[in-house]
């Protein structure tokens, strides 16, 4: 058995009052309905369907990029549908919109009857019913990012044991404002839900509320859907008037109380998300302190979810790890630094106020502090960059340093390159960008200026303030404004220059 899943993200998301789609809203780096996916895989569904409408694109590519980063193995990946809802007019429209979906995908609900009769009666018991419409159908919101896989697995083992038409998840809480409310009859028995616009004072204090996960037998679902009516003060078709559409018709709908109630809070609002990151941030410190990260300040530290982090690793107060981002082992991350999307090595240590986007650090590497790698950056092991450096779209190999107030853009530096303080790539002519290549064991005399298009040969150095237009040879120092040979170097038996 595996079920069919739904997720509902087609809302405007209101009253978080954005242009942005709710379920594109991040939680610890990343997007809300990418969680709710996550733990929608989990329960191996065969289809997927996400319900789509504000934003649409942008949402299915965060879907699409979700599933095929979680499965790993093509025979557990399910069959992916998205299903557009024109206009958010609610959640049962929305339920209504993927089963049609569903049913368009996976052919009629009921069997083909043939115009011969005789073919017609054979057909009929011939036909075997889709098993779309016998499998367990899970449906959740696009806005509950901390539901787990187990919550959902929990709730399928129980609608199959239990034998109703519907079973949904409740929780008890303090503050029920916002969710809609679970009326029971004398028995104990869910007898509907009724939204908080549309109940009585009575039904206001119910603290049982509806956590908005469902799972459903597919076919009354279908009926009850198709008979809601937008009759409330939202002009909304509700998805939650389906549990009284069934049970006033004869079927029964289970409730299980979750324990876990914060796994199930929709995020509806900003407060509301700040909350739920809070939360997770917590969670996620706790996670990596207990596979051997030092953490020494869990409350003023950031890592985001798909961050990995190397035993022995120390990470200081005020540190934001985003992103993709990697740290290897035993590495030190100074005071607020931040790292984003960028892989370290091993060893490597980060001093304070150091900011790294988008770059690849190898082993023993020290970068800061005040240094900032602004992207595409390579840095090769060994490579020292210090104080106010700037380096973008460069590689640098091993043992090359960069210690002082200096910049390298679209540069490739080789190994055991010296760079003295104050040098620049002029990288810029104003109107394109130039490349800059600086060979190993090139040695630059304090700010030097290389007027890129511009190479420097293996072995060569420059004078203090020299600027460099044009290609300096192999093993020779220039010096001057613009930069002239001065003299030939001699070569050394590890291949590095010194002036004769
Ligand atoms: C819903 C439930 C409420 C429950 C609460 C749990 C309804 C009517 N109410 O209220 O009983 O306690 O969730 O968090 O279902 N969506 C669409 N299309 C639409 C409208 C919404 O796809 O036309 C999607 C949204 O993107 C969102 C989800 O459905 O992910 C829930 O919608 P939302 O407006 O947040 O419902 P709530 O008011 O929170
Ligand atoms: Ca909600």
């Amino acid at each position: 058995m595996r079920p069919n899943v739904v997720i509902l993200a087609a809302g405007l998301g209101t009253r978080m009052r954005s242009r942005r789609a709710k379920v594109l809203h991040e939680l610890a780096g990343r997007p809300l309905i990418a969680y709710v996916v996550r733990a929608a895989l989990g329960v191996h569904p065969a289809r997927l369907v996400v319900v789509l409408g504000h934003q649409a694109e942008e949402v299915r590519r965060v879907v699409e990029r979700e599933v095929a980063r979680s499965v790993g193995e093509e025979s557990l990946r399910p069959r992916l549908l998205f299903a557009l809802q024109q206009e958010p007019l609610g959640t049962g429209h929305a339920a209504l919109v993927a089963l049609e979906a569903l049913s368009a995908e996976e052919g009629p609900p009921y069997p083909p009857i043939s115009v011969d009769e005789g073919e017609a009666l054979e057909q009929w018991q011939r036909w075997e019913e889709p098993s779309l419409w016998r499998e367990p159908l899970v449906l959740l919101y696009g806005d509950m990012p901390r539901v787990r896989a187990e919550t959902i697995a929990w709730l399928v083992a129980a609608h199959l044991e239990g034998h109703a038409a519907a079973t949904l998840v409740t929780m008890q809480l303090e503050d029920p404002r916002g969710y809609g409310r679970i009326v029971r009859d004398a028995q104990g028995e869910v007898v509907r839900i009724v939204e908080e616009t549309e109940a009585g004072p009575e039904e206001r204090a119910i603290r049982e509320v509806n956590a908005g996960l469902y799972c459903f037998d597919p076919k009354p679902l279908f009926g009850a859907l198709r008979r809601l009516k937008p009759e409330n003060q939202k002009g909304e078709y509700y998805l939650t008037d389906v549990v009284g559409g069934l049970t006033s018709v004869g079927y029964r709908v289970r409730a299980i109380r979750s324990e876990h109630s914060e796994e199930l809070w929709g995020v509806n609002t900003r407060p509301d998300l700040a909350r739920l990151e809070a939360e997770l941030r917590r969670e996620i410190c706790a996670r990596w302190m207990r596979e051997g990260v030092t953490i020494r300040d869990p409350d003023t530290t950031w890592i985001d979810a798909d961050v990995v982090i190397g035993a022995e690793t120390v990470v200081h107060p005020h540190v934001h790890l985003e992103g993709e981002t990697r740290i290897g082992e035993a590495c030190e991350i100074h005071a607020w630094t931040r790292i984003v999307n960028s892989q370290l090595g091993d060893r490597v240590v980060v001093r304070n106020f150091t900011v790294i986007q988008e770059s690849r650090i190898g082993n023993d590497v020290r970068i800061g502090p005040f240094a900032h790698l602004r992207g595409e950056v390579e840095l090769a092991d060994e490579v020292a960059i210090g104080n106010f450096v700037e380096v973008k779209k460069s590689w640098i190999g091993r043992g090359s340093k960069a210690m002082h107030l200096a910049y390298l853009g679209d540069a490739t530096v080789g190994e055991r390159v010296n760079v003295g303080a104050g040098t620049i790539t002029c990288n810029y002519d104003g109107k394109r960008k130039h490349p800059t290549i600086i060979e190993d064991d090139v040695k630059l005399g304090s700010d030097t200026m290389l007027v890129a298009p511009v190479r420097v040969g293996r072995g060569a150095m420059t004078g203090a303030g020299a600027v460099v237009i044009r290609d300096v040879p192999e093993h020779t120092l220039v010096v001057g404004v613009p930069a002239v040979e001065k003299k030939r170097l001699k070569e050394d038996a590890e291949g590095s220059s010194s002036a004769r």
